[in-house]
């Protein structure tokens, strides 16, 4: 079973966990991907190494993982959920009609439009500071970057590193999104029976997208939460302590020593 990282509620990652987050990138995909298209899927990582590592998995605060190593932090949970997702599905009578490597092949590639092009990002830092203030842009999208959907960006990339997919990991990576995306509409709402999706691949990959996309909102929430209470303890410290000079620094000399150096630049 792959490991979840980044379960804590602080939402940037550290140097180190981005860089275990890439070597268990890489430790997924030599647990389950086979044959040729393994080392090929290595060289593409490995040559994407840089800018795969830092990519974010969205532009807006309120989104999912828009943060530096988001992209990676995502693809990992979107991989275990999958896995998860899949024994629930199995354990209820549903039918598994793919391979593991199948299932994992799809969750790891879901998203890799937004590593960007060969050369370009798809995400760079938004360095407006009213949008990044008002609008939650942490990102915005790279002008450089040729317009692609994410998904067609996905296989543009695969294809050239000569990366095979098979038909229900192509139908499962176009199908990831769902109903978010308009053009899935002609694959998931037929009423010919000839014409519905075959492989249940498709839905659980979506359910496993859903769940971490929406477990990241909430952990960017609670640390914004969090972040925020703790200003406004700090801003009811220094109202304090600007009332109450003489008062605290006698009654809480330990809590206030810090604030008195900052505040009024003198030592107790
Ligand atoms: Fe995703």
């Amino acid at each position: 079973m792959i490991k979840k990282t980044n379960g804590g509620k602080m939402r940037a990652l550290t140097a180190e966990q981005i860089q275990d987050n890439y070597k268990q990138l890489l430790n997924t995909v030599q647990l389950y991907i086979t044959g040729d298209r393994k080392d090929k899927v290595l060289k593409m990582y490995n040559e994407l190494e840089d800018r795969i590592s830092i990519a974010p998995a969205s532009a807006k605060e309120h989104y999912h993982n828009a943060m530096i190593g988001g992209y990676i932090d995502h693809i990992l949970r979107v991989v275990d959920l999958s896995l998860k997702v899949r024994e629930m599905w199995e354990q209820n009578g549903g039918k598994v009609d793919f391979t593991d490597e199948e299932l994992v092949f799809s969750a790891l590639h879901h998203d890799l439009g937004k590593v960007g092009d060969l050369k370009h990002d798809y995400y760079i830092p938004q360095d407006n500071e009213w949008r990044r203030k008002n609008m939650g842009e942490i990102f915005t999208h790279n002008p450089k970057c040729e317009y692609m959907s994410v998904t067609d960006r996905a296989f543009y990339l695969l294809q050239h590193y000569n990366i095979p997919v098979s038909k229900k990991e192509f139908i499962g990576i176009r199908l990831t999104d769902g109903m978010y995306e308009e053009a899935n509409k002609s694959y998931l709402m037929s009423y010919k029976a000839e014409f519905q999706v075959r492989s249940s691949l498709p839905h659980i990959l979506h359910q496993a997208d859903m769940m971490a996309s929406r477990i990241e909102g909430e952990l960017t929430k609670d640390s914004i939460e969090k972040e925020e209470t703790e200003v406004y303890e700090r801003i009811q410290n220094i109202q304090q302590a600007v009332g109450n000079k003489e008062k605290i620094k006698d009654e809480n000399p330990k809590i206030t020593k810090d604030l008195f150096e900052e505040l009024f630049g003198e030592k107790r």
